[in-house]
């Protein structure tokens, strides 16, 4: 942390009643070191999530079938390295070293979502990826936008704001343009369906209520929803547009189930959460990726 960082002057309780009222916090002398942590711990995730997704993206961008194809994909990856970029912009103001951040760390200290550990194998699963993850991200970051008691990352969050929503139109359009299509499509976006649902469920991680870290990030006004809020606002976006397309996909209307469907799959939470921390199939790979040319110019720094 360089030297002349200010550092956080007011208590936990204060931060708390503070933001309560209203209070929009602007820089770390406002905040408290309870606060400062929740807060670095939940940007990281975004700027890491944001990061990983264009190493996953980025391969079936390069092998788009046709040139309008490669130029849609292409932007999305940009917007992702852009968010990204951002993000870890915005750490440097609370004390962190955004090089350090990006090519210092082991695979096992990123904080991405999960999914993004893993290889997309053709344009199907990226349309699915598009409609289901960036769909997911853009609940995530919709409820941040609104309500989060930092202004730097709120404002910020304008700008991902419409772009997440480009990406995950791009995922519908393809999906609507491949369910159209032929057979042989169609049978390719149920397939890609089949293989994402389940991750598309573990999004959002365990419902947490009880936990003090979730209860302290809406105390501080940092996010307002839990993971099953969440979630259930992502089956309700989802679920529908899926079925619509008239794909085949585990999860039922039902009333009286929480969150509105019957979903099949209920995740073994001790399971998923011990994959999340071993990661995932391609992170080796991606890290690789990440480190290749780090240093190649500017004699050794990624910046002049
Ligand atoms: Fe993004
Ligand atoms: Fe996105």
């Amino acid at each position: 942390m360089p030297e002349d960082l200010p550092t956080p002057q007011r208590t936990d309780d204060e931060v708390k009643e503070a933001v309560a009222r209203g209070e929009i916090i602007e820089s770390v002398e406002e905040m408290s070191p309870g606060y400062l942590k929740a807060l670095k711990r939940l940007m990281l995730v975004q700027a890491d999530t944001e990061l990983m997704s264009v190493l996953c993206y980025q391969p079936v961008a390069n092998t788009a079938p046709t040139l309008d194809m490669r130029i849609s994909a292409s932007a999305v990856v940009q917007d992702e390295a852009g968010h990204a970029n951002i993000m870890y912009r915005l750490l440097e103001d609370l004390g962190e070293d955004k090089d350090q951040l990006v090519y210092g760390r082991d695979k096992h200290e990123f904080k991405n979502m999960h999914f993004f550990d893993y290889r997309l194998h053709n344009w199907a699963e990226l349309a699915v990826a598009n409609a289901f993850f960036d769909r997911a991200g853009a609940v995530q970051l919709g409820d941040i936008s609104k309500h989060c008691s930092y202004g730097p990352w709120r404002r910020a969050l304008k700008k991902i704001d419409i772009e997440e929503k480009f990406h995950l139109r791009h995922g519908d359009l393809w999906m609507r343009r491949l369910a159209n299509g032929s057979e042989k499509t169609k049978s390719m976006l149920q397939d890609a369906v089949d293989r994402l649902w389940p991750h598309g469920v573990e999004w959002f991680g365990p419902e947490n209520r009880q936990s003090t870290h979730v209860q302290d990030i809406i105390d501080y006004g940092l996010r307002s929803m839990t993971n099953d809020e969440m979630r259930y606002e992502w089956y309700d976006q989802v679920i529908p547009r899926v079925k619509d397309l008239g794909l085949d996909i585990a999860a039922e209307p039902d009333e009286d189930a929480r969150g509105g469907y019957r979903v099949e799959y209920q995740p073994n939470w001790d399971e998923v959460i011990k994959r999340f921390k071993s990661r995932g199939p391609n992170i080796d790979e991606y890290m690789d990726l990440l480190k290749a040319s780090h240093g190649d110019i500017f004699n050794g720094k990624a910046r002049a």
